[in-house]
């Protein structure tokens, strides 16, 4: 069995390499293989081989002879032999010790064709590809395109992934921007500031408004939303400009990444929203013409740090019905999924979960009702 991170990294993929190790070795006694950079370190080694007999001896040779941290510090080796003490420690750390890559020549079939001839050629059965959407779509292809057994899990801070309740990654990205915005929060009070702030997320607004709700920022605006207009723009300003006659002193404004504007904007939301906020605020005649609107782009810094418990534990979850169905020899292909709170196998390409949409829905509405206007 073979195992990959693929894609941006999540906090929790090495929560998730530590269990499936721990779980083949110990309780499987199976021996697992980390695929280093994702599918490009497939391609890689693919290449290498190609249809060459010795080539195959010669990578065979260094997988046995640099097993564990030996071939992990080797850049140059794609296939790893994961032990013990290959997983020790590792536990939270952000990142993924196997490294992670989009890798787009993989979307080419007579790619994928050369990846399954080098893993039916490794006696390689099962492949774990752990990520987001366009990885998981890759695995989809391969389940389709091989006899290999292929289980995909769910990884990315968008929670953009609608058949699973929550992906990992998601609950440790939260927690960053409810750090972030206690950060924002003590100098948006201070200089009585409106501090907007771009998430990640893509086209979904989830990860936005889950940091909302957890860290009481006043204003969050979403894809899900719909697009942005000037008119509401300028509701938006008139609610903080109104909230602010009431006595309030400051606002934090969430803007997901993914969010359109009307007419099209080239520049990151947080900015375009700056520059229409701070032009109503200092319309002739306003009652507070030295409110100052500042815009962050918070990036990559929410992909980083220390993976949550909650991803921990999710990560465990998947990593053990992972296993479960690779060696059930009636299982097929599939992705593990957080459905109703209960960790299942769904089959690729199953259908979304309904009650995501309306969480979501219901997530904004009471945001909105808890916020301070
Ligand atoms: O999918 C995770 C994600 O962090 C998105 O939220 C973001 O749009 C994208 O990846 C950034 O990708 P990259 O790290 O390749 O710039």
């Amino acid at each position: 069995m073979a195992v990959l991170c693929s894609g941006g990294d999540a906090p929790g993929m090495n929560a998730f390499l530590r269990a499936v190790v721990r779980l083949g070795l110990n309780r499987h006694h199976r021996p697992v293989y980390g695929i280093r950079d994702g599918y490009r370190g497939l391609v890689r080694a693919a290449r290498q081989v190609g249809g060459d007999g010795e080539a195959l001896i010669g990578l065979c040779q260094d997988i046995e002879r640099q097993v564990g941290n030996r071939g992990l510090i080797d850049a140059q080796q794609c296939i790893i032999q994961m032990d013990h003490a290959s997983v020790s420690g590792i536990m939270g750390k952000g990142g993924t010790i196997l490294g992670s890559a989009r890798c787009l020549e993989f979307h080419k079939p007579q790619v994928r064709r050369e990846v399954i001839d080098l893993l039916e050629k490794l006696q390689i059965g099962g492949l774990i590809v752990c990520g987001g959407d366009g990885s998981l779509s890759g695995a989809r292809l391969l389940a389709q395109e091989s006899n290999l057994r292929i289980i995909g899990v769910p990884a990315t801070i968008d929670n953009d992934l609608q058949f699973t309740e929550m992906s990992l990654g998601v609950d440790t990205a939260v927690h960053t921007l409810v750090w972030a915005v206690d950060h924002f929060i003590d100098t948006a009070r201070s200089h009585r500031r409106v501090m907007v702030l771009e998430t990640m997320g893509r086209e979904s607004g989830d990860l936005a408004r889950m940091a909302a709700l957890a860290s009481g920022a006043e204003m969050v605006i979403t894809p899900e939303s719909g697009p942005m207009t000037e008119p509401r723009m300028r509701e938006l300003a008139q609610r903080i400009e109104g909230a602010m006659t009431r006595g309030r002193g400051h606002a934090i404004v969430l803007i997901a990444e993914g969010v359109k504007f009307e007419p099209a904007q080239n520049r990151n939301g947080a900015y375009v929203l700056r520059d229409a906020f701070q032009s109503y605020f200092g319309r002739e005649g306003a009652p507070f013409p030295d409110l100052e609107v500042r815009p962050s782009v918070l990036g990559h810094l929410q992909r980083g740090g220390h993976a949550t418990p909650g991803d921990c534990i999710l990560a465990a979850r998947f990593a053990e019905e992972a296993w479960k169905s690779l060696l059930d020899p009636q299982a097929k292909s599939g992705i593990t999924a957080l459905r109703y709170n209960k960790v299942e196998i769904v089959p690729f390409g199953c259908e979304d979960l309904p009650e995501r949409a309306v969480h979501s829905r219901a997530m904004d509405t009471l945001h909105d009702d808890l916020a301070n206007w």
